[in-house]
């Protein structure tokens, strides 16, 4: 990848607002794109070209999901990056972070796919993104006034109803959306059978997205926490997660 294009990120992320979905997700997005087309044998131009789309899908990213923000990103993507790529490939990164929220039935590419099944398989799910939709609760007015024990469980299992389900990907990957799927489930109930590790890490991880603070800071302080199996397995696996040590499992997951 052009060197350049990290260091343009970083000195324009003025509008990347949102705690939750700060560098350390742009950065692992990135990662987990050039892993995805990897995976489904993409060439390594592709798989690069994906990792840039990754790297800038929320470069424009609001403290609300009320504001469309793909559109956004993927327009300053498209002024950031002009001078950097021809016109063909900028057509495809832009393109790619246009369409990273949603599940389309015909994708034009594996590079068009790969970022939203990074930040939807990876990065949206498992127990890292039970502990991120705590951030978010904090960070969000989204949530303001909601009952967030009862709000946070719906939210999660309308993940795993929706853009989660495993139909919205290649059958080879079935396995493990599943085994990220688990996590939310596991922890959605905890949380509507009032578990005391689960509503720890919701309040802990809530009170932190009201301060603003980084969820890669968050985690590190939470794991210091005293705090039962149950929430304790939560946050080895989100810490792990985070730290890029579920690359070689995620890779046992898939069907060949
Ligand atoms: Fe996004
Ligand atoms: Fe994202």
């Amino acid at each position: 990848m052009d060197e350049r294009v990290e260091a343009i990120l970083k000195a324009n992320l003025e509008e990347n607002k949102s705690c939750a979905h700060g560098l350390g997700h742009l950065q692992r997005t990135a990662e987990w794109s050039f892993w995805f087309v990897t995976q489904m044998d993409g060439t390594l131009r592709e798989a690069e070209l994906a990792y840039v789309a990754g790297l800038f899908h929320d470069m424009v990213r609001p403290d609300t999901n009320e504001i469309w923000h793909a559109q956004d990103s993927a327009n300053k993507t498209k002024e950031l990056l002009k001078d950097i790529y021809q016109p063909n490939d900028l057509e495809k990164i832009v393109k790619a972070v246009l369409d990273h929220c949603e599940p389309k039935k015909e994708w034009e590419s594996l590079l068009h796919q790969a970022p939203f099944f990074a930040d939807k398989i990876a990065e949206g799910s498992g127990a890292y993104v039970c502990l991120r939709e705590a951030l978010w609760s904090g960070e969000s007015p989204d949530y303001h006034g909601k009952d967030l024990v009862r709000f946070v469980p719906h939210l999660l299992r309308k993940r795993v109803d929706g853009v989660l389900r495993p139909t919205n990907y290649p059958s080879r990957f079935s396995k493990l959306v599943e085994y990220q799927n688990q996590w939310i489930l596991d922890f959605s109930e905890a949380l509507e059978k009032n578990d005391s590790d689960a509503v720890f890490l919701l309040e802990f991880f809530n009170k932190r997205g009201k301060e603003g603070l980084d969820f890669d800071s968050v985690i590190s302080e939470a794991v210091l926490q005293k705090i039962g199996e149950f929430g304790g397995k939560c946050l080895t696996e989100a810490m792990h997660y985070v730290r890029g040590g579920k690359q070689s499992q995620f890779e046992s997951l898939i069907q060949r």
